[in-house]
């Protein structure tokens, strides 16, 4: 059983990396157009514009391929993928998360529930702490599929938070992994935990 497992979890490994091999160099250039909106080293300024400096190569290139197959609507970026091949959706992907993502600043006012929330969950609505998958640094897990969070515009996170629980975004798999926790998170949860995500690392 357990060698079973980690056979399936070194062969899911290795054909996931394969997948999004992709260069850096040549990326940022394919990146050009990206950056009016997610800046040129994908720190971006307005607050909902995500930021992509520093996410996870793989998660990248899963929500471009989302964005581009209609599985994830994103009406900012409509069309802007149409034409954009698997190769450099690889290297842009691949660009990004080589850059460093910048930190922004929490409220203090909200610190203490935002991080009640991230780091212990909610026992009684049974949600499980962001931690469990999100890392306690917010630096996600990449090869399980969990993105990167912090220092994400609060603004960002609490769209997408907001989003999944109102089932206007859908991508997160069939076990609906997001859309189950964002639905025990009431607008005040979802206030305080975006506010201490944009000052987490
Ligand atoms: C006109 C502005 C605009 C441009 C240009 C644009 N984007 Fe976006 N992008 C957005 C917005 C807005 C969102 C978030 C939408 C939402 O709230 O769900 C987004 C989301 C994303 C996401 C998901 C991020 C995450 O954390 O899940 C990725 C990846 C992405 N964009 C990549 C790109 C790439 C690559 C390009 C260039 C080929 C590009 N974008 C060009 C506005 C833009
Ligand atoms: C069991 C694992 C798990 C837990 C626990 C979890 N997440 Fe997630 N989260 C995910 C996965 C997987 C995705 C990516 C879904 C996809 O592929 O689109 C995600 C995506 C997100 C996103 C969207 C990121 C982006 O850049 O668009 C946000 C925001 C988020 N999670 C916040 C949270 C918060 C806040 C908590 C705690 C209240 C939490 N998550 C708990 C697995 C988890």
């Amino acid at each position: 059983m357990n060698k079973l497992l980690v056979s399936l979890l070194l062969t899911m490994g290795v054909t996931g990396v394969a997948n999004a091999a992709g260069d850096a160099t040549a990326g940022q250039t394919k990146a050009a157009v990206c950056g009016a909106c997610h800046s040129p080293d994908g720190n971006s300024v307005a607050p909902n514009f995500p930021k992509l400096a520093g996410q996870g190569e793989r998660y990248l290139l899963k929500q471009m391929q989302d964005i581009k197959g209609g599985k994830r609507t994103v009406v900012e970026m409509t069309g802007l993928l149409n034409n954009v091949s698997d190769q450099d959706l690889a290297d842009i992907s691949a660009y990004f998360a080589s850059q460093k993502g910048s930190i922004g600043q929490a409220d203090p006012k909200l610190v203490a529930r935002g991080e009640a929330l991230f780091r212990g969950g909610n026992l009684e609505a049974g949600m499980p702490a962001c931690t469990g998958c999100h890392a306690p640094t917010g630096a996600g897990n990449d090869l399980a599929g969990f993105p990167q969070l912090s220092g994400q515009h609060a603004q960002y996170v609490a769209k997408q938070l907001t989003d999944f629980r109102e089932g206007n975004r859908t991508n997160d798999g069939d076990s609906m992994i997001m859309r189950s926790i964002a639905a025990k998170l009431s607008n005040k949860d979802i206030e305080a935990v975006s506010s201490y995500i944009q000052g987490l690392h």
